[in-house]
């Protein structure tokens, strides 16, 4: 790796591509899912091994409710047997689990290992994983607007109180520094509802490699291409 020149706390990634990934080798969706469940593993492993102090995955979007009920219950499925067993190689590891989105659409079982695991992992000092399951940004911002408006209608907030670290504060991700580092895979050059907030200031990068065939290579060329980028947070 090149000499370290901006700060990087926080990479967040769209993983995309695990559909075509499969298609491109007559397989169903599900392999490809299954394949990028595999590469999530190790690329979490080595952002910590590489002094990452949050990492944020794009794992299942407010609008992946609406695919096929069948491929909904195979991530769903992937999501259960990750947070049950595969993932506490990583509290092994020293990584600290955490996961936004909105969890009254999850199931209850779902809901209840998610808590364990945060909990579970609670007291770790590496990583941040953040997954955010069932999540979009623009949810994620109604509701925040309405726990602010509750708050004012109440008496407990006034209207001059509310500015952007309060606001900051209202999101799931509350305690999180904002993505310094955000990464898409597959080619496609969009944000999807994916922390609309958070990564105002950002910068982006645009990979046109599968999710499932991503690697820590290429993870370690990205990092290396945003060290010699010039961050300016709208200054000169
Ligand atoms: C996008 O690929 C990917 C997703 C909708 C889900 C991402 C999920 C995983 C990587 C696996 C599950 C994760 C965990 C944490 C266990 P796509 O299906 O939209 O691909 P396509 O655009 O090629 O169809």
């Amino acid at each position: 790796m090149s000499e370290k020149k901006n700060n990087l706390e926080h990479i967040a990634i769209i993983m995309d591509g695990n559909g075509r990934w499969a298609q491109k080798r007559n397989l169903p969706r599900s392999a490809g899912h299954k394949k990028g469940a595999e590469v999530v593993k190790e690329i979490a492993k080595e952002a910590n091994n590489r002094g990452i102090r949050y990492l944020t995955l794009y794992a299942f979007s407010t609008e992946n409710w609406n695919r096929p009920k069948e491929e909904v219950d195979t991530l769903m499925g992937l999501l259960r047997q990750y947070l049950k067993s595969d993932f506490s190689e990583l509290h092994k590891n020293n990584i600290r689990i955490r996961v936004i989105g909105e969890r009254s659409m999850l199931d209850k079982d779902i809901v209840a290992q998610i808590a364990k695991l945060e909990n579970d992992t609670a007291q770790n000092s590496g990583m941040v994983l953040c997954l955010a399951i069932s999540y979009g940004s623009r949810l994620e911002i109604v509701q925040a607007a309405k726990k602010i408006a509750a708050l004012v209608k109440k008496g407990d907030m006034s209207e001059s109180d509310v500015d952007i670290k309060l606001f900051s504060d209202m999101l799931y991700t509350k305690d999180i520094p904002d993505p310094d580092l955000l990464i898409r895979t597959s080619g496609e050059q969009r944000i999807s509802n994916f922390l609309l907030w958070q990564s105002a200031y950002s910068e982006l990068f645009f990979s046109p490699t599968l999710w499932p065939d991503f690697t820590v290579r290429e993870l370690d060329d990205i990092i290396n291409q945003f060290n010699s980028r010039e961050r300016r947070y709208g200054k000169v």
